[in-house]
């Protein structure tokens, strides 16, 4: 579903910041976190009937996949164990709040050049085979495909300390908190 100015839309308001507070608020507050909620303050002044979901990453960050995980999220979902879908709760959760989102709005600091690892935790439980990506091994051609629903959007509000970091600057080649997120979120179908 393309975005449009008619309907209600579900907005997922994500934080990843590993500092809890505000900046102009809080001391040593969060830069992405006020930009985040200036973002959806705005948004929802203008549109106040589209529903906000929020996720902190950042306070509470997603468990990273282990090798446990893996085997449950590649079993077929009719062979897993309680215990396998005791393991995936957690993905199945935060998977089905991207599903259900037509707006990503992310919160996201540079650390050390690329995105937090509780943001990172946080894409590996969403991009799911079966749920957020398709394959098949004998499919002709291409054996991934997005299984999101096409129209979603992606918005990355991101700080980092240094300046240069923009297409052109003298740091640009080391920053890698931008792909990090568009790349894995457009091979869901996320633009
Ligand atoms: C662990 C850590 C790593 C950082 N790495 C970088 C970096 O590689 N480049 C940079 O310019 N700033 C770096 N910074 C500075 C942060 O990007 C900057 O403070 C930003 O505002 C953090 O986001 P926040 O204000 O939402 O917490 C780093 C900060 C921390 C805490």
């Amino acid at each position: 579903m393309p975005l449009s100015n008619s309907g209600v839309l579900r907005v997922l308001h994500m934080d990843s910041s590993a500092r809890s507070g505000i900046s102009g608020r809080d001391r040593h507050g969060s830069h992405t976190r006020r930009l985040s909620s200036r973002f959806i303050d705005r948004w929802s002044a203008a549109r106040p009937h589209d529903a906000i979901t929020y996720r902190d990453v950042g306070t509470a960050p997603p468990t990273p996949v282990s090798e446990a995980w893996i085997a449950a999220a590649f079993c077929p979902p009719g062979r897993r164990t309680d215990a396998q879908k005791g393991l995936l709760a957690e993905s199945d959760r935060l998977a089905a709040e991207l599903v259900a989102a037509d707006l990503i709005v992310v919160g996201a600091p540079m650390y050390n050049f690329g995105l937090p690892a509780q943001l990172k935790a946080w894409i590996d439980n969403v991009v799911r085979v079966g749920v957020t990506f398709g394959f098949d091994r004998a499919r002709p051609g291409e054996p991934y495909w997005p299984m999101l629903a096409s129209g979603k959007r992606l918005v990355i509000l991101t700080a980092r300390g240094d300046y240069g970091y923009d297409a052109g600057g003298r740091l640009a080649a080391m920053n890698l908190v931008e792909q990090g997120l568009k790349v894995p979120l457009a091979y869901l179908g996320i633009k």
